[in-house]
């Protein structure tokens, strides 16, 4: 109760200094409930936020939106008697408000004016000490969600970590609610593994519908999560993302083919395509080809999009979430229109019998220890749990997956070595595997084995821009870690951007090594001395560690290593040099400002070299001594034969 009054009295504060500002109702679990899910969600909260939170200071610098302070501010014409009045009632109005709220700011004068000096941790059950206190602002404490467009989202914990020297916990408030930070793989494994403990912590992503308590990211009982986990995680095994790899390979062709292709039919190279609208169509196509397993004509395939957009815009609607006719909103049509889907892809399934899909992987796992309702074992998943569930696996993965191949984008833009190396890895698997027209079916097995480069790639962006945090915990019993408490009934907000920061393996003092222009080196992934280890916690860790880890790595990867057998070098347009990335302000993982347009070349000297190495490995196997170079495709082209070893060297 005390914080819905603490924020409905920022609310109001704002709403007297700038008509705008109202939209800042952004209550805290609003958005840490929707921690692993969709920039979509993003989108909703940064014009909301963003825009009345200054960049350039982590605290205490709020304006309005046209950057005048403004009771001065309202638009009225001295003409009209009706906007007169309108006036005139709107003024009384908001000298009430401001009266309303000076008064409450003065009876709470400790509250609002100096919050940190509330901060109390419990002595009651241990003597350990709380850790240092960050300061904050009167009135909303910490600005926790300011993110800044030169650094992106999770610039206060950045910034704040740096203000107080880096410990690796240290405690925030947040509208008058404290919370600790805490960062270090092994000090968030040890927190994280005691989730569902009596004396351990708690997610408190709360069902509101938009998702219902049958998805195992809502569930909070350990056996019934472990449950649910385990059957639909047994549709999502290394050997079942194997058997997607088709699937993955066709929607990455896909994409990169309409970008290749357009190149062609224009006959120049100078269209731009924006990476993060190509990625999301990716993530979505995964969506409904690989994890639906539907089989949408191109016509349909918007709607889809369209209806997944606004189903996940339910988690951020204030009418939702304040359950105002909630379920008239949009997002439960949208669901309605969704959940439709999938119940009819389950009903084919009971018919015709098991199919690639991770919906049929659900479907037909079945848990022969689990006790089933009405006695016996064998406990499959409800079709609402089908449902829900594979819902959750959209919101969980797409986003996420389209905002770290967006990230890979630019910073191998911005880092040329990087594309050529990743190109020539792929030449190599062409040759080896590729067929007579150099064409590869990509397993999991060669992507292991053969692009240790581009596995190093997606896992360098991941480690320099990572998901900032996942859902936040909070205690069920006060805790304490390495010396410090955390009070019963706080939050953890467990730091996966500070974990990389500060890990000791790549750290740098002028924090170079977590700038995309700078830092960004894949090949610290191919030594064992250079590589992070426990540091690296961009999956989460402890019995909610990713679910989708293996399908992720690979979608990802399908897709950099089918552009990089397309595409011989990309350009990043609109002259996106060394200093001027920006980034969104607000999103789950950190998004580039401008979506990362790019020209591209489309790669004819790599196809043809791919297919001279081919020739000649042919011929080698065949014994011929030498080849002849105006047999082969471009007769630019010299090749020398040396001791059996074959050299191509392009002129
Ligand atoms: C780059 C891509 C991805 C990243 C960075 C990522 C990150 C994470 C993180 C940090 C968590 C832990 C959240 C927490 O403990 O609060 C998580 C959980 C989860 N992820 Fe992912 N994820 C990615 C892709 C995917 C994909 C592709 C899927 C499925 C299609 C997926 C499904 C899930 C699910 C279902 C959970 C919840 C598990 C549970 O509560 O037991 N994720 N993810």
């Amino acid at each position: 109760m005390a914080m819905i009054i603490r924020f409905i009295t920022v609310v109001a504060f704002f709403a007297a200094a700038a008509p705008t500002v109202s939209a800042f109702a952004f209550p805290p679990s609003v958005s840490t409930s929707a921690s692993i899910g969709n920039a979509r969600i993003r989108s909703q909260m940064t014009p909301a936020i963003a825009t009345f939170i200054s960049p350039s200071s982590p605290e205490c610098s709020i304006r309005s939106s046209s950057g005048s302070s403004s009771l001065s501010a309202l638009p009225f014409s001295a003409g009209s008697g009706m906007m007169m009045n309108s006036f005139v009632v709107k003024s009384v109005a908001r000298k009430l408000i401001v009266a309303l709220v000076s008064a409450f700011a003065l009876l709470n004068f400790r509250k609002v004016f100096q919050p940190n000096s509330l901060i109390k941790g419990d002595k009651s059950t241990t003597d350990a000490d709380l850790p240092e206190v960050a300061p904050s602002c009167p009135f909303i404490g910490n600005q926790i969600l300011v993110g800044s467009r030169q650094f992106g989202t999770g610039y206060f914990y950045h910034k704040m970590s740096a203000i107080l020297n880096h410990p690796r916990m240290w405690v925030y408030s947040f509208m008058g609610t404290p919370g600790m930070v805490v960062s270090g793989g092994q000090r968030v494994k040890s927190i994280l593994n005691k989730e569902f403990a009596a004396d351990g912590v708690k997610n408190y992503v709360q069902p509101n519908g938009v998702l219902n308590e049958h998805n195992l990211l809502a569930e909070s009982d350990k056996k019934k999560h472990s449950l649910l986990r385990r059957l639909v995680g047994s549709a999502m095994t290394p050997s079942r993302v194997t058997a997607s790899m088709p699937a993955l390979q066709e929607a990455a062709e896909k994409q990169v083919q309409k970008m290749v292709n357009s190149n062609k039919d224009n006959g120049h190279n100078n269209d731009i395509y924006t990476m993060e609208t190509v990625c999301n169509d990716y993530t979505l196509d995964v969506a409904w080809q690989q994890i639906l397993g539907l089989d949408l004509k191109e016509d349909d395939i918007p709607e889809f999009t369209k209806a997944v957009d606004t189903w996940i815009s339910g988690f951020t609607s204030v009418r939702v979430n304040m359950n105002i006719d909630a379920q008239r909103a949009p997002c439960f049509k949208a669901k309605k229109y969704l959940q439709a889907l999938i119940m009819e892809k389950i009903e084919y399934l009971e018919k015709n019998g098991p199919d690639g899909s991770t919906v049929s992987g659900m479907v037909f796992a079945v848990d022969d220890n689990a006790e089933v309702e009405g006695g016996g074992t064998g406990r499959k998943l409800t079709k609402e749990e089908v449902v829900e569930n594979s819902l959750l696996l959209i919101l969980a993965g797409s986003e996420t997956s389209a905002s770290t191949l967006t990230n890979a984008m630019l910073c191998i833009g911005l880092n040329k070595e990087t594309w050529k190396n990743v190109v020539e890895e792929q030449k190599k698997v062409v040759s080896k595997y590729g067929n007579e027209q150099g064409k590869v079916e990509f397993t999991t097995k060669m992507l292991d084995r053969e692009c240790p480069y581009l596995d190093a790639v997606v896992r360098e962006t991941m480690r320099i821009k990572p998901i900032s945090q996942g859902a936040p915990r909070t205690t069920k019993k006060t805790m304490k870690v390495d010396g410090f408490q955390i009070p019963k009934g706080w939050g953890i907000n467990w730091s996966v951007l500070l974990t990389h920061e500060l890990d000791p393996v790549t750290y740098k003092e002028d924090g170079s090594h977590m700038d995309v222009r700078t830092g960004f080196v894949p090949e610290r992934w191919l030594e064992d001395t250079t590589k992070p280890t426990t540091d690296f916690i961009p999956m989460g860790a402890g019995p909610r560690y990713c679910l989708g880890s293996t399908l992720a790595y690979a979608e990802m990867k399908v897709f950099l290593a089918v552009l990089a057998q397309n595409v011989n070098d990309f350009q990043l347009a609109e002259g996106q040099k060394e200093k001027d990335v920006l980034w969104k302000r607000l999103s789950i993982i950190p998004r580039p400002l401008n979506g990362v347009p790019i020209t591209i070349q489309p790669s004819t000297v790599v196809s043809e070299s791919i297919k001279i190495e081919q020739e000649v490995s042919r011929q080698i196997k065949n014994k011929i001594p030498t080849i002849s170079v105006t047999d082969l495709p471009n007769k630019k082209m010299i090749t020398k034969q040396d001791n059996n070893e074959v050299d191509l060297v392009l002129s």
